[in-house]
């Protein structure tokens, strides 16, 4: 074992004892292209190396216990960027998904997908598929990559399935709740995350889960994504580790129900 492999797995075994670990943790993969002006490189440079904390994130996420991990890797927005950035990124995805589906298996991680993924190029879609295919049988860390994603695209669409439903005579306006709307989203088969974290030091939402986000912790680091590695992830797991999650009721209600 390498002094480093101990040392991590020393700070893990401090991480799981100090509190829970979140069971579903969702990032905002921001800073790519300042990251990349800082060292006069092209934006694609910050991306490139943005794979890597993927790389590193993936792993400790699955070592340490998390259950999901959703990683905004391509905002509906995003589309709107020049040509030639969206093409990068999509040639990366396609790489990185050849490269890694092997590990990932190996590391029994399952990959979902979320967001409008007959958008994405053929050969995107192809890998995906491919991806999913392989892994989908594994139990450990649930990857779900949001793609051609946003929040209001997603409740926009669940909108037009229930009323769809609703005209077809399945459903009742009446019996429309809640759950019955978590359900028509693409996150219905996965917890609402317990910790997001955004990188590079902004405070914003940016159209991610906006309807899972209710009662998430929010962290909000000043590391560029191409440098958050897995000591950044642990810190964010630590500060989460010393909140109180109310959900609306009062700190004296939180503490008697944990003693139910
Ligand atoms: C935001 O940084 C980052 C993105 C829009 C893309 C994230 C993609 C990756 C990390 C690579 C592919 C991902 C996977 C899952 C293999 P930005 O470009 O907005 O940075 P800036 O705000 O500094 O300009």
């Amino acid at each position: 074992m390498t002094a480093r492999g101990s040392d991590d797995e020393v700070m893990q075994e401090e991480l799981k004892a100090g509190g829970a670990i979140p069971q579903h943790i969702a990032i905002i993969m921001d800073g790519n292209g300042r990251w990349a002006k800082q060292r006069a490189l092209p934006r694609v440079a910050g991306h490139r190396e943005g794979v890597n904390s993927v790389r590193d994130i993936v792993e400790a996420c699955g070592q340490v216990g998390v259950g999901c991990l959703t990683l905004y890797a391509f905002s509906t927005e995003n589309w709107k960027r020049p040509q030639q950035e969206v093409s990068t990124l999509m040639r990366l995805l396609v790489k990185a998904l050849r490269d890694e589906t092997d590990k990932l298996y190996k590391n029994n991680v399952r990959l979902t997908a979320i967001g409008e993924i007959d958008s994405l190029p053929r050969d995107v879609q192809r890998e995906l598929s491919d991806s999913f295919e392989r892994t989908k049988k594994n139990t450990g860390l649930n990857l779900n990559l949001a793609l051609s994603y946003s929040g209001r695209w997603e409740i926009t669409s669940a909108a037009k399935k229930i009323a769809g439903d609703v005209a077809k005579g399945k459903i009742e306006i009446d019996n429309i709740t809640e759950s019955l709307l978590s359900s028509y989203m693409s996150t219905a088969d996965i917890p609402d995350p317990d910790l997001m974290i955004r990188t590079s030091g902004e405070f914003r939402i940016s159209n991610f889960l906006l309807y899972q986000l209710a009662y998430t912790e929010i962290y909000i680091s000043k590391v560029y994504w191409p440098d958050f590695r897995r000591k950044h992830l642990y810190e964010a797991i630590r500060d989460y580790q010393k909140r109180e999650r109310r959900f609306g009721l009062v700190s004296e209600q939180v503490k008697h129900l944990q003693t139910l």
